[in-house]
Protein backbone atom coordinates (compact mmCIF):
# COMPACT_ATOMS: atom_id res chain seq x y z
CA UNK A 1 0.00 0.00 0.00
CA UNK A 2 1.48 3.49 -0.71
CA UNK A 3 0.52 6.78 0.41
CA UNK A 4 -1.37 7.45 -3.18
CA UNK A 5 -3.88 4.58 -2.48
CA UNK A 6 -6.10 6.36 -0.28
CA UNK A 7 -5.39 9.82 -2.06
CA UNK A 8 -8.50 11.76 -1.82
CA UNK A 9 -10.83 10.48 -5.14
CA UNK A 10 -10.58 14.07 -6.58
CA UNK A 11 -10.45 13.13 -10.14
CA UNK A 12 -13.38 12.82 -12.03
CA UNK A 13 -11.35 12.19 -15.64
CA UNK A 14 -11.12 9.17 -17.02
CA UNK A 15 -7.31 9.66 -18.46
CA UNK A 16 -6.44 8.55 -14.68
CA UNK A 17 -8.29 5.41 -14.28
CA UNK A 18 -6.28 1.75 -15.16
CA UNK A 19 -8.01 0.72 -18.20
CA UNK A 20 -7.47 -2.96 -16.61
CA UNK A 21 -5.97 -5.03 -18.55
CA UNK A 22 -3.20 -7.52 -17.58
CA UNK A 23 0.58 -5.55 -17.69
CA UNK A 24 3.01 -8.32 -18.64
CA UNK A 25 4.85 -9.58 -15.67
CA UNK A 26 7.99 -8.19 -16.97
CA UNK A 27 7.05 -4.50 -16.48
CA UNK A 28 8.29 -3.65 -12.58
CA UNK A 29 5.55 -3.21 -10.21
CA UNK A 30 7.62 -1.54 -7.92
CA UNK A 31 10.14 1.38 -7.88
CA UNK A 32 13.15 0.27 -6.09
CA UNK A 33 14.56 2.69 -3.21
CA UNK A 34 18.22 2.87 -2.59
CA UNK A 35 17.55 4.75 0.73
CA UNK A 36 16.67 1.47 2.04
CA UNK A 37 19.85 0.41 1.46
CA UNK A 38 22.57 2.83 2.26
CA UNK A 39 25.24 2.49 5.02
CA UNK A 40 24.13 5.77 6.03
CA UNK A 41 21.38 8.31 5.50
CA UNK A 42 21.73 10.60 2.58
CA UNK A 43 21.85 14.56 4.01
CA UNK A 44 18.55 16.06 4.10
CA UNK A 45 17.66 18.67 1.74
CA UNK A 46 17.25 22.11 4.42
CA UNK A 47 15.11 25.14 3.78
CA UNK A 48 16.54 27.95 1.95
CA UNK A 49 15.23 30.63 4.48
CA UNK A 50 16.39 28.82 7.95
CA UNK A 51 18.66 25.88 6.72
CA UNK A 52 16.48 23.50 8.78
CA UNK A 53 15.90 20.16 7.33
CA UNK A 54 12.83 20.42 5.06
CA UNK A 55 8.80 19.59 6.12
CA UNK A 56 6.25 17.81 3.84
CA UNK A 57 4.49 21.48 4.43
CA UNK A 58 7.68 23.08 2.55
CA UNK A 59 6.95 21.01 -0.22
CA UNK A 60 3.50 20.96 -0.46
CA UNK A 61 3.26 24.00 -2.87
CA UNK A 62 5.25 22.45 -5.36
CA UNK A 63 4.74 18.83 -4.94
CA UNK A 64 1.60 16.55 -4.56
CA UNK A 65 1.90 14.39 -1.17
CA UNK A 66 2.83 11.41 -2.55
CA UNK A 67 6.38 12.67 -4.56
CA UNK A 68 6.60 14.35 -1.14
CA UNK A 69 6.25 10.86 1.06
CA UNK A 70 8.13 9.11 -1.92
CA UNK A 71 11.07 12.27 -1.52
CA UNK A 72 12.05 10.76 2.48
CA UNK A 73 10.43 7.04 2.15
CA UNK A 74 12.96 4.83 3.54
CA UNK A 75 10.78 2.08 2.05
CA UNK A 76 13.00 -0.85 -0.11
CA UNK A 77 10.41 -0.89 -2.66
CA UNK A 78 7.30 1.54 -3.72
CA UNK A 79 4.39 0.16 -5.73
CA UNK A 80 3.79 1.24 -8.99
CA UNK A 81 0.12 2.04 -9.60
CA UNK A 82 -1.93 0.11 -12.25
CA UNK A 83 -1.92 2.74 -14.32
CA UNK A 84 1.59 3.86 -14.42
CA UNK A 85 2.47 0.07 -15.23
CA UNK A 86 -0.43 0.26 -18.18
CA UNK A 87 1.06 2.90 -19.81
CA UNK A 88 4.70 2.13 -19.06
CA UNK A 89 3.98 -1.14 -21.26
CA UNK A 90 3.78 0.64 -24.38
CA UNK A 91 7.47 0.90 -24.29
CA UNK A 92 8.87 -1.74 -21.53
CA UNK A 93 10.50 -3.53 -20.86
CA UNK A 94 13.23 -1.69 -22.50
CA UNK A 95 15.35 -3.80 -24.75
CA UNK A 96 18.93 -5.30 -23.23
CA UNK A 97 21.11 -5.55 -26.27
CA UNK A 98 23.85 -8.15 -26.04
CA UNK A 99 26.40 -4.97 -28.61
CA UNK A 100 28.10 -8.22 -30.45
CA UNK A 101 29.03 -5.87 -33.68
CA UNK A 102 30.63 -3.49 -31.32
CA UNK A 103 32.49 -6.40 -29.35
CA UNK A 104 34.04 -7.43 -32.90
CA UNK A 105 34.48 -3.73 -34.32
CA UNK A 106 36.97 -2.93 -30.76
CA UNK A 107 38.12 -6.28 -30.92
CA UNK A 108 37.84 -6.64 -27.15
CA UNK A 109 37.30 -10.03 -25.28
CA UNK A 110 35.00 -8.27 -23.00
CA UNK A 111 31.30 -9.03 -23.30
CA UNK A 112 29.08 -5.53 -23.74
CA UNK A 113 25.56 -5.00 -23.47
CA UNK A 114 23.89 -1.88 -23.45
CA UNK A 115 19.84 -1.39 -21.83
CA UNK A 116 18.31 0.93 -24.57
CA UNK A 117 15.95 4.15 -23.32
CA UNK A 118 15.44 5.14 -26.33
CA UNK A 119 12.38 2.86 -27.52
CA UNK A 120 10.03 5.64 -25.48
CA UNK A 121 7.71 7.66 -26.88
CA UNK A 122 9.75 10.53 -26.12
CA UNK A 123 13.34 8.80 -26.93
CA UNK A 124 14.66 8.66 -23.89
CA UNK A 125 14.10 7.24 -20.15
CA UNK A 126 12.87 10.59 -18.89
CA UNK A 127 9.07 9.42 -19.62
CA UNK A 128 9.41 6.69 -17.08
CA UNK A 129 9.39 9.82 -13.93
CA UNK A 130 7.10 12.03 -16.27
CA UNK A 131 4.02 9.71 -16.25
CA UNK A 132 4.60 8.83 -12.81
CA UNK A 133 4.75 12.64 -11.34
CA UNK A 134 1.69 13.66 -14.09
CA UNK A 135 0.06 10.52 -12.02
CA UNK A 136 0.31 11.83 -8.73
CA UNK A 137 0.04 15.00 -9.45
CA UNK A 138 -3.64 14.78 -11.20
CA UNK A 139 -4.19 12.20 -8.62
CA UNK A 140 -4.13 16.03 -6.33
CA UNK A 141 -6.29 17.62 -8.60
CA UNK A 142 -3.43 19.28 -10.17
CA UNK A 143 -4.22 20.82 -13.68
CA UNK A 144 -1.64 22.67 -14.84
CA UNK A 145 2.54 21.77 -14.16
CA UNK A 146 5.67 23.55 -14.99
CA UNK A 147 8.99 22.84 -15.50
CA UNK A 148 12.09 23.22 -17.07
CA UNK A 149 14.34 21.45 -20.13
CA UNK A 150 17.76 21.45 -21.65
CA UNK A 151 17.79 19.74 -25.02
CA UNK A 152 14.48 19.58 -25.04
CA UNK A 153 14.09 15.26 -23.84
CA UNK A 154 12.56 16.46 -20.56
CA UNK A 155 10.02 18.84 -22.01
CA UNK A 156 8.79 16.65 -24.44
CA UNK A 157 8.49 13.59 -21.87
CA UNK A 158 6.81 15.89 -19.32
CA UNK A 159 4.65 16.98 -22.87
CA UNK A 160 3.86 13.30 -23.79
CA UNK A 161 2.54 12.80 -19.51
CA UNK A 162 0.94 15.43 -20.11
CA UNK A 163 -1.19 14.34 -22.98
CA UNK A 164 -1.99 10.85 -21.51
CA UNK A 165 -2.81 11.82 -17.86
CA UNK A 166 -4.88 15.14 -18.79
CA UNK A 167 -2.60 18.24 -17.81
CA UNK A 168 -1.55 21.30 -19.12
CA UNK A 169 2.42 21.48 -19.28
CA UNK A 170 4.14 24.44 -19.87
CA UNK A 171 7.99 24.57 -19.92
CA UNK A 172 11.40 26.89 -19.94
CA UNK A 173 13.68 25.62 -22.35
CA UNK A 174 17.54 26.63 -21.70
CA UNK A 175 18.02 29.44 -24.69
CA UNK A 176 21.20 27.95 -26.47
CA UNK A 177 19.16 24.16 -26.38
CA UNK A 178 15.57 26.60 -27.63
CA UNK A 179 17.52 28.07 -30.65
CA UNK A 180 19.51 25.26 -31.84
CA UNK A 181 17.19 22.48 -31.51
CA UNK A 182 13.62 23.36 -32.75
CA UNK A 183 12.99 19.86 -33.37
CA UNK A 184 12.06 18.58 -29.58
CA UNK A 185 9.79 22.19 -29.05
CA UNK A 186 7.44 20.92 -32.25
CA UNK A 187 7.72 17.37 -30.04
CA UNK A 188 6.48 19.02 -27.12
CA UNK A 189 3.98 21.22 -29.32
CA UNK A 190 2.64 18.03 -30.49
CA UNK A 191 2.17 16.75 -27.40
CA UNK A 192 -0.47 19.78 -26.44
CA UNK A 193 2.77 21.30 -24.30
CA UNK A 194 4.12 25.01 -24.40
CA UNK A 195 7.49 26.28 -24.37
CA UNK A 196 9.34 29.19 -23.90
CA UNK A 197 12.88 30.33 -24.37
CA UNK A 198 14.52 31.02 -20.87
CA UNK A 199 15.34 33.50 -19.43
CA UNK A 200 12.06 34.68 -20.40
CA UNK A 201 10.11 37.98 -19.53
CA UNK A 202 7.50 36.06 -18.66
CA UNK A 203 8.80 35.33 -14.79
CA UNK A 204 10.89 38.22 -11.99
CA UNK A 205 13.43 36.24 -11.80
CA UNK A 206 13.38 36.11 -16.00
CA UNK A 207 13.68 39.55 -15.85
CA UNK A 208 16.28 39.96 -13.57
CA UNK A 209 19.01 37.18 -15.43
CA UNK A 210 17.88 39.34 -18.48
CA UNK A 211 18.34 42.62 -17.30
CA UNK A 212 21.81 41.77 -15.86
CA UNK A 213 23.15 39.51 -19.04
CA UNK A 214 20.99 40.03 -21.96
CA UNK A 215 23.11 37.76 -23.90
CA UNK A 216 23.37 34.76 -22.09
CA UNK A 217 22.89 31.50 -23.33
CA UNK A 218 20.59 29.95 -20.10
CA UNK A 219 21.36 27.37 -17.98
CA UNK A 220 18.80 24.85 -15.83
CA UNK A 221 19.55 26.96 -13.20
CA UNK A 222 17.91 29.39 -14.72
CA UNK A 223 15.25 27.63 -16.21
CA UNK A 224 14.56 25.53 -12.98
CA UNK A 225 14.22 29.37 -11.45
CA UNK A 226 11.36 30.23 -13.70
CA UNK A 227 9.07 26.88 -13.81
CA UNK A 228 9.35 26.73 -10.05
CA UNK A 229 8.17 30.80 -9.22
CA UNK A 230 5.45 30.01 -12.16
CA UNK A 231 3.99 27.39 -9.92
CA UNK A 232 4.45 28.91 -6.49
CA UNK A 233 2.19 31.50 -7.60
CA UNK A 234 -0.36 29.43 -9.33
CA UNK A 235 -2.85 27.22 -6.98
CA UNK A 236 -3.95 24.73 -9.69
CA UNK A 237 -0.40 24.58 -10.71
CA UNK A 238 2.93 22.33 -9.40
CA UNK A 239 6.17 21.95 -10.55
CA UNK A 240 7.38 19.19 -12.24
CA UNK A 241 11.34 17.99 -12.00
CA UNK A 242 13.20 16.02 -14.73
CA UNK A 243 15.82 14.21 -12.65
CA UNK A 244 18.33 15.58 -9.19
CA UNK A 245 15.44 14.67 -6.56
CA UNK A 246 14.86 11.49 -4.95
CA UNK A 247 11.66 10.77 -6.02
CA UNK A 248 12.78 10.84 -9.86
CA UNK A 249 15.86 8.60 -9.51
CA UNK A 250 13.09 6.39 -7.42
CA UNK A 251 10.81 6.45 -10.54
CA UNK A 252 13.71 5.67 -13.02
CA UNK A 253 14.69 2.44 -11.37
CA UNK A 254 12.19 0.12 -13.84
CA UNK A 255 15.64 0.58 -15.62
CA UNK A 256 17.89 -1.24 -13.51
CA UNK A 257 15.40 -3.87 -12.40
CA UNK A 258 14.31 -4.64 -15.58
CA UNK A 259 18.55 -5.12 -16.26
CA UNK A 260 19.22 -7.37 -13.02
CA UNK A 261 16.05 -9.48 -14.67
CA UNK A 262 17.42 -9.71 -18.45
CA UNK A 263 20.91 -10.37 -17.44
CA UNK A 264 19.94 -13.25 -15.15
CA UNK A 265 22.84 -15.30 -13.61
CA UNK A 266 25.02 -12.54 -15.56
CA UNK A 267 26.97 -10.15 -12.81
CA UNK A 268 28.19 -7.01 -14.55
CA UNK A 269 31.60 -6.29 -13.91
CA UNK A 270 30.94 -2.44 -14.51
CA UNK A 271 28.79 -0.16 -15.38
CA UNK A 272 28.67 3.41 -16.95
CA UNK A 273 25.79 5.56 -17.56
CA UNK A 274 26.06 9.48 -18.09
CA UNK A 275 25.18 11.84 -15.21
CA UNK A 276 23.48 14.75 -16.08
CA UNK A 277 21.14 15.19 -12.77
CA UNK A 278 21.91 11.75 -12.38
CA UNK A 279 18.69 10.22 -13.03
CA UNK A 280 19.18 7.24 -16.09
CA UNK A 281 22.53 6.88 -14.29
CA UNK A 282 20.82 6.11 -10.86
CA UNK A 283 17.84 4.73 -12.35
CA UNK A 284 20.03 1.96 -13.61
CA UNK A 285 22.77 1.63 -11.37
CA UNK A 286 20.99 1.57 -8.29
CA UNK A 287 19.52 -1.62 -8.20
CA UNK A 288 22.87 -2.99 -9.39
CA UNK A 289 24.25 -1.04 -6.03
CA UNK A 290 21.53 -2.98 -3.82
CA UNK A 291 22.58 -5.80 -4.82
CA UNK A 292 26.35 -5.36 -3.95
CA UNK A 293 25.28 -3.79 -0.59
CA UNK A 294 23.09 -6.65 0.19
CA UNK A 295 24.41 -9.73 -1.18
CA UNK A 296 28.26 -8.77 -1.76
CA UNK A 297 28.32 -8.21 -5.36
CA UNK A 298 30.94 -6.18 -6.38
CA UNK A 299 30.05 -4.47 -9.78
CA UNK A 300 31.88 -0.93 -10.38
CA UNK A 301 29.51 1.77 -11.03
CA UNK A 302 30.58 4.06 -13.42
CA UNK A 303 28.86 8.16 -14.01
CA UNK A 304 30.18 9.69 -17.19
CA UNK A 305 29.77 13.56 -16.95
CA UNK A 306 31.16 16.20 -19.68
CA UNK A 307 34.18 17.63 -19.17
CA UNK A 308 32.46 21.03 -20.05
CA UNK A 309 30.31 20.48 -17.07
CA UNK A 310 32.01 18.32 -14.58
CA UNK A 311 30.11 18.40 -11.30
CA UNK A 312 31.02 15.29 -9.40
CA UNK A 313 34.94 15.19 -10.74
CA UNK A 314 35.39 18.72 -9.94
CA UNK A 315 32.62 19.90 -8.09
CA UNK A 316 32.65 20.72 -3.96
CA UNK A 317 30.44 18.16 -2.19
CA UNK A 318 28.46 21.00 -0.38
CA UNK A 319 25.23 22.35 0.12
CA UNK A 320 24.21 24.23 -2.68
CA UNK A 321 20.93 25.74 -4.16
CA UNK A 322 18.71 23.75 -7.48
CA UNK A 323 18.39 27.12 -9.24
CA UNK A 324 19.82 30.27 -9.53
CA UNK A 325 17.29 32.67 -7.98
CA UNK A 326 17.90 30.32 -4.75
CA UNK A 327 14.10 29.18 -4.98
CA UNK A 328 14.75 26.03 -4.56
CA UNK A 329 16.08 24.02 -1.06
CA UNK A 330 19.32 23.45 -0.59
CA UNK A 331 20.52 20.03 -1.07
CA UNK A 332 24.04 18.47 -0.18
CA UNK A 333 25.58 17.69 -3.78
CA UNK A 334 28.97 18.04 -5.70
CA UNK A 335 28.12 21.72 -7.24
CA UNK A 336 29.91 23.89 -9.72
CA UNK A 337 27.97 26.87 -8.01
CA UNK A 338 23.78 27.32 -9.06
CA UNK A 339 24.99 30.27 -11.30
CA UNK A 340 27.74 28.36 -13.19
CA UNK A 341 26.70 28.80 -16.93
CA UNK A 342 28.13 25.79 -19.04
CA UNK A 343 29.28 26.18 -22.63
CA UNK A 344 26.61 25.52 -24.77
CA UNK A 345 27.68 21.96 -25.70
CA UNK A 346 25.52 19.75 -27.74
CA UNK A 347 24.24 17.38 -24.73
CA UNK A 348 22.14 19.70 -23.09
CA UNK A 349 20.41 17.45 -21.09
CA UNK A 350 24.28 16.56 -19.08
CA UNK A 351 24.69 20.93 -18.58
CA UNK A 352 23.25 21.12 -14.92
CA UNK A 353 25.78 22.56 -12.31
CA UNK A 354 24.99 20.22 -9.72
CA UNK A 355 24.19 16.36 -9.30
CA UNK A 356 21.70 14.28 -7.64
CA UNK A 357 22.05 14.14 -3.27
CA UNK A 358 21.65 10.58 -3.69
CA UNK A 359 24.29 10.35 -6.54
CA UNK A 360 26.88 12.31 -4.90
CA UNK A 361 26.30 10.78 -1.43
CA UNK A 362 26.95 7.45 -2.92
CA UNK A 363 30.08 8.57 -4.86
CA UNK A 364 31.74 10.49 -1.83
CA UNK A 365 31.05 6.96 0.01
CA UNK A 366 32.75 5.25 -2.55
CA UNK A 367 30.15 3.55 -3.79
CA UNK A 368 30.30 4.94 -7.50
CA UNK A 369 33.24 6.44 -9.47
CA UNK A 370 32.81 9.12 -11.66
CA UNK A 371 34.97 10.39 -15.16
CA UNK A 372 34.61 13.47 -17.38
CA UNK A 373 34.79 13.07 -21.04
CA UNK A 374 34.94 15.72 -23.79
CA UNK A 375 32.36 16.36 -26.28
CA UNK A 376 34.98 15.07 -29.35
CA UNK A 377 35.54 11.89 -27.62
CA UNK A 378 32.01 11.72 -26.80
CA UNK A 379 30.79 12.45 -30.29
CA UNK A 380 33.27 9.92 -32.20
CA UNK A 381 32.18 7.35 -29.58
CA UNK A 382 28.25 7.61 -30.62
CA UNK A 383 29.40 7.43 -34.40
CA UNK A 384 31.21 4.56 -33.00
CA UNK A 385 28.68 2.72 -31.98
CA UNK A 386 26.20 4.11 -34.08
CA UNK A 387 28.39 2.07 -37.08
CA UNK A 388 28.38 -1.10 -35.21
CA UNK A 389 24.88 -1.18 -33.92
CA UNK A 390 23.08 0.37 -35.53
CA UNK A 391 21.20 3.53 -33.12
CA UNK A 392 22.51 6.72 -32.96
CA UNK A 393 23.01 7.43 -29.46
CA UNK A 394 21.45 10.92 -27.56
CA UNK A 395 24.73 13.08 -27.34
CA UNK A 396 24.10 13.15 -23.51
CA UNK A 397 24.34 8.84 -23.93
CA UNK A 398 27.35 9.21 -25.71
CA UNK A 399 29.37 10.24 -22.62
CA UNK A 400 28.87 6.46 -21.05
CA UNK A 401 28.88 5.10 -24.32
CA UNK A 402 32.86 6.54 -24.64
CA UNK A 403 33.99 5.71 -21.45
CA UNK A 404 32.47 1.98 -21.98
CA UNK A 405 34.25 1.87 -25.30
CA UNK A 406 37.87 2.91 -23.77
CA UNK A 407 37.15 0.63 -21.01
CA UNK A 408 36.60 -2.23 -23.52
CA UNK A 409 39.44 -1.54 -25.86
CA UNK A 410 41.93 -2.24 -22.50
CA UNK A 411 40.22 -5.06 -21.43
CA UNK A 412 42.39 -8.47 -21.73
CA UNK A 413 39.47 -10.90 -20.50
CA UNK A 414 35.69 -11.55 -21.21
CA UNK A 415 34.44 -9.21 -18.33
CA UNK A 416 30.98 -7.71 -18.59
CA UNK A 417 30.24 -4.33 -19.58
CA UNK A 418 27.15 -2.64 -19.07
CA UNK A 419 26.59 0.39 -21.19
CA UNK A 420 22.91 2.80 -20.07
CA UNK A 421 22.00 4.06 -23.73
CA UNK A 422 19.72 6.36 -22.29
CA UNK A 423 18.16 8.13 -24.88
CA UNK A 424 18.32 8.28 -29.08
CA UNK A 425 20.10 11.00 -31.05
CA UNK A 426 17.14 11.48 -33.96
CA UNK A 427 16.69 14.64 -33.12
CA UNK A 428 20.04 15.62 -32.13
CA UNK A 429 21.20 14.83 -35.90
CA UNK A 430 22.44 18.61 -36.51
CA UNK A 431 24.93 17.65 -33.50
CA UNK A 432 26.47 14.64 -35.26
CA UNK A 433 27.31 17.03 -38.26
CA UNK A 434 30.40 17.61 -37.41
CA UNK A 435 31.93 13.92 -36.42
CA UNK A 436 30.43 12.38 -39.66
C1 LIG B 1 18.97 11.16 -23.30
C2 LIG B 1 19.38 11.79 -22.02
N1 LIG B 1 20.28 11.17 -21.25
C3 LIG B 1 20.70 11.70 -20.09
C4 LIG B 1 20.22 12.92 -19.64
C5 LIG B 1 20.76 13.48 -18.39
O1 LIG B 1 19.86 13.55 -17.33
P1 LIG B 1 19.93 12.58 -16.11
O2 LIG B 1 21.33 12.65 -15.57
O3 LIG B 1 18.92 13.06 -15.16
O4 LIG B 1 19.62 11.22 -16.61
C6 LIG B 1 19.26 13.60 -20.39
C7 LIG B 1 18.71 14.87 -19.93
O5 LIG B 1 17.92 15.52 -20.56
C8 LIG B 1 18.84 13.01 -21.61
O6 LIG B 1 17.93 13.63 -22.37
Amino acid sequence: MTATDSAPALVTERSIDPLGFEVPSTVPTHWYNLAADLPQPCPPALHPGTREPLGPEDLAPLFPMALIAQEVSTERYVEIPQTVREIYSLWRPAPLIRAHRLERALGTPARIYYKYEGVSPAGSHKPNTAIAQAYYNKLEGVTRLTTETGAGQWGASLSLAGALLGLTVEVWQVRASYDAKPYRRFQMEAYGGVCHSSPSELTEAGRAILAATPDTTGSLGMAISEAVEVAAEDPEAHYSLGSVLNHVLLHQTVIGQEALEQLGDVVPDVIFGCAGGGSNLAGLTFPFLGRNLREGTTTRLVACEPAACPSLTQGEYRYDHGDVAGLTPLLKMHTLGADFVPPPIHAGGLRYHGMAPMVSHAVNLGLMEAVAIDQDTAFRAGVEFARAEGIIPAPESTHAVAAAIAHARAATTDEVVLIGLSGNGVLDLPSYGAYV
